[in-house]
């Protein structure tokens, strides 16, 4: 069931302070992903608490720990995958935004003419810290033309205040 899914995901996720710069802890997602069952169970716990902004037409993820988790969500759910993808990778007309880092800066973009317009999008990622990524990825979702229904993370860390980044978008995490 979804406790016992959600308490293997935990188990799983490794802590490593002062990484990538002194202050930052990182949460390591990567034995979820190696885990015999891990991936399948963090997979369920996500569809779990995405029913909640039910129907939607697309999963979103943000390059590249998102794409681990959202295309995987959206082949489980039966929805279409958009990748939100880091700058500099994708050829024009993109959509372009630039976002503050925990850790430096840095800017994502989606290919204009991928969202049909008024598609109901749900937007995910493995974490949300100070909320710079999703909201960018938010921000370019909209500007594409897509509704953006609500946002799931596999993880919250809710002393760095990401939800108020958000606006009034509602969010859902499987675990803090
Ligand atoms: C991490 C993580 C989230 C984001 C959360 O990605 O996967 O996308 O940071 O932080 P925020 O809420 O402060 O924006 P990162 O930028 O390290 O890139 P990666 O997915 O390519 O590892």
């Amino acid at each position: 069931g979804y406790d016992a899914d959600r308490a293997l995901v935990r188990s799983l996720v490794r802590e490593v302070a002062d990484f990538p710069a002194p202050g930052v802890m990182f949460r390591d997602v990567a034995g979820v992903l190696a885990d015999t069952g891990g991936f399948a169970a963090a997979v369920r716990c996500l569809a779990e608490v995405s029913a909640a902004f039910e129907p939607f037409d697309h999963v979103a993820g943000m390059e590249a720990r998102g794409f681990m988790f959202a295309a995987p969500l959206a082949v489980h759910l039966g929805t279409g995958f958009l990748p939100v993808r880091k700058a500099g990778k994708l050829p024009p007309p993109v959509h372009h935004a630039s976002y503050q880092l925990e850790y430096g800066t840095a800017a994502l973009e989606i290919r204009d003419g991928v969202v049909e317009p008024g598609a109901r999008v749900l937007v995910l990622d493995d974490i949300l810290a100070t909320g710079g990524t999703a909201s960018a990825g938010v921000d370019l979702l909209q500007r594409a033309g897509a509704e953006v229904v609500g946002l799931v993370f596999l993880m919250e860390l809710p002393e760095l205040d990401g939800r108020a980044r958000l606006g009034d978008h509602r969010v859902e995490s499987v675990l803090d």
